[in-house]
């Protein structure tokens, strides 16, 4: 079963501070007990303010690593690039920002590629930040022929590379993105989302759990720490 903690807002800018604050001090926790920080944060719209009040914290910067829970197979000049609003927003904070993509058209070398990045870092995460898509895909792990292995990957196995299927008519193009294991092995894993759609999509996710039809709810479904859901209207 499950287990989410939902905090509700009335606004966006409600929710940005409050998330902020609290990455902000998942931050500060893991500098305090390690010396440093790495944390996977999430693409698309919902994260941007978000990552905005988070980089005005005062934090030891340059002992935290950022890395993208999934990216487009496109070039960092290319605006739809995750990491490339990661680095704007977190680079003149003096942190790592750390890339996954290559410039490998092959979507599962990138995978590889992107894996074996991820293995010079010290994982566990963090905090493992998601957001959801419409269609119930988090991070890159979407419907389609790669998501049994984005789901079963083992221990260690961090990214693979995703063909989705059916493609997002928004973003149509081949990811890489951090695995079931990559995620709930975090210290700490935290979602946001916005609206009634979403709000009711995730519920019935949770509720659904491993028979969910939604990549969201078979990646949860599996969760052994409280989910901490952030949601606005
Ligand atoms: C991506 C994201 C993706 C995102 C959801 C929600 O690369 O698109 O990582 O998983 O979190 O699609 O996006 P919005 O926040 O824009 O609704």
């Amino acid at each position: 079963m499950i287990e989410a903690e939902w905090w509700d807002y009335d606004d966006a800018d409600e929710m940005a501070d409050a998330v902020a604050g609290d990455i902000g001090f998942i931050i500060e926790s893991a500098l305090d007990a390690r010396g440093e920080a790495l944390i996977a944060v999430p693409g698309g719209r919902t994260p941007l303010p978000i990552y905005q009040r988070l980089a005005k914290a005062k934090l030891n910067w340059k002992k935290v690593t950022i890395i993208p829970t999934d990216d487009r197979l496109v070039p960092l000049s290319d605006d739809r690039s995750n990491v490339r609003a990661i680095a704007q927003a977190f680079l003149p904070t003096g942190a790592r920002v750390f890339p996954i993509t290559s410039d490998i058209d092959d979507y599962k070398l990138a995978g590889n590629s992107a894996n074996a990045k991820l293995n010079e870092l010290k994982f566990p995460l963090d905090l493992a930040w998601l957001g959801v898509g419409g269609d119930g895909h988090t991070a890159s792990i979407f419907d389609g022929p790669d998501l049994d292995e984005a789901l079963n990957a083992p221990k260690g196995r961090h990214a693979i590379g995703v063909m989705p299927d059916p493609m997002p008519s928004d973003v149509p193009v081949a990811r890489v993105t951090l695995t079931r294991s990559a995620i709930l092995s975090a210290r700490t894993v935290l979602i946001t989302v916005t609206g009634d759609a979403k709000k009711a999509l995730l519920e019935g996710a949770i509720a659904d759990g491993q028979s969910s039809k939604l990549p969201i709810g078979r990646v949860l479904a599996e969760a052994e720490q409280p989910i901490d859901i952030h949601w606005s209207a």
